[in-house]
């Protein structure tokens, strides 16, 4: 039998994550959401017929846009605005107000409040990840004016090389030929995935299983790979690739700093509340690379996201950088903490790319 229309209302009500109050025209509580019970810490019942300017008695700032909708009967939205609800628990909430009429001849006030004080804010500073970003710009353009010029070497070097009557010679012009290829190489990891992000469903168990034996398959002996995941995870849109290249690039340092010898654990879990780069999420995804190996020294600890930062004699310094700029351009970020025998690498990861970066 099909469900009441205003039971199935209810129902979705019921299910949002968006806190829902209704209010008369005195402000007083007239129905509230489950949602809304728990951003007042109470039970609807302890909310209902209770006026608003006695549950935030402190909070005239916040209250008086609501009379205000009442009274022009147009919706008020506001920001950031400061709830004291007891003594001890104050919060922060976006809200919106949208007077309906109609109620048997009354109007109600509509109330959607978001609190936004529980978004965690990643990158701290908001300028890390920006820095980041005008690191790889200008290597970009570097490795972009060394390659032309490189070019142009290698085809004068290979002309060179016929032409060269004494073979004793051609060993020199084979020199250049092959350090004009290893440095092209270099530029070309230097400017990191440049094709375009693509935007397709990707599972990121799947990812993470793939890289994992990869690690696997390199480090036969001594490495004990653990798994922790989450299986509610639904897919993400991304490119799974450039995903794979960044958690290989970080789950290979860990294995590089442990020697191949120690214990490698993939993680991933849902994070709720987040804020990447100004954009808040409710939900993304919280991959963990976590090594047991000495950590990350001291000295590099504020540096080592940045392009040729290294602290190995054979490591070029662009692995993080790279996989900083992959989940840069999913929208998501790296972040690390790491002390001996405990060092981990978190990726956040929005499901869906937010805006348009590339
Ligand atoms: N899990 C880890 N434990 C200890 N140190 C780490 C770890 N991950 C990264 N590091 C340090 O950070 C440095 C920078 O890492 P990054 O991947 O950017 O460059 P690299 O590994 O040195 O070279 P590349 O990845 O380009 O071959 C590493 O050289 C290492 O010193
Ligand atoms: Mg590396």
């Amino acid at each position: 039998m099909a469900m009441p229309s205003e039971a199935r209302a209810q129902r979705i009500l019921d299910s949002l994550n968006t806190a829902i109050l209704t209010c008369d025209r005195d402000l007083k509580v007239v129905s509230a959401n489950p949602a809304g019970e728990a951003l007042f810490g109470v039970s609807t019942n302890h909310l209902l017929r209770r006026s608003l300017s006695d549950l935030c008695p402190n909070d005239r700032r916040a209250i008086a846009p609501l009379r205000n909708a009442l009274e022009t009967g147009q919706p008020v939205t506001a920001h950031a605005m400061r709830l004291t609800l007891s003594p001890e628990l104050t919060i922060t909430v976006d809200y919106t107000a949208t007077p309906v009429s109609g109620w048997n001849d009354d109007v109600r006030l509509i109330l959607e409040l978001i609190r936004v004080d529980r978004f965690l804010r990643l990158a701290r500073e908001d300028s890390l990840l920006d820095s980041y970003a005008a690191g790889r710009a200008v290597l970009r353009g570097l490795a972009h004016e060394i390659k032309n010029p490189l070019g142009g070497l290698r085809g004068a070097a290979q002309l060179l090389d016929r032409e060269l009557p004494n073979r004793g010679y051609r060993e020199y012009t084979r020199i250049i030929i092959h350090e004009a290829d290893r440095l092209r190489n270099l530029v070309d990891r230097m400017m990191g995935p440049r094709q375009p992000l693509k935007s397709e469903a990707v599972n990121i168990h799947e990812v993470l299983e793939h890289v994992r034996r990869l690690v696997q398959a390199e480090n036969p002996e001594g490495l004990i790979l653990l798994r922790d995941y989450d299986p509610s995870l639904p897919d993400l849109k991304g490119d799974r690739e450039q995903l794979i290249q960044a958690i290989l690039n970080v789950a290979r340092n860990a294995v590089e700093a442990m020697d191949g010898r120690g214990r490698l654990e993939l993680r991933t879990r849902v994070k709720r509340f987040v804020t990447i780069d100004h954009v808040r999420h409710r939900r993304v995804i919280h991959i963990e690379i976590a090594d047991d190996g000495p950590g990350v020294p001291e000295e590099l600890r504020a540096q080592i996201f940045y392009p040729l930062v290294t602290g190995r004699a054979d490591g070029t310094g662009l692995g993080l950088s790279i996989a900083q700029d992959i989940l840069g351009r999913h929208g998501g970020m790296i972040e690390f903490t790491s002390e001996p025998g405990a060092t981990r690498f978190s990726f956040y990861l929005p499901f869906n790319k937010p805006g348009n970066r590339t």
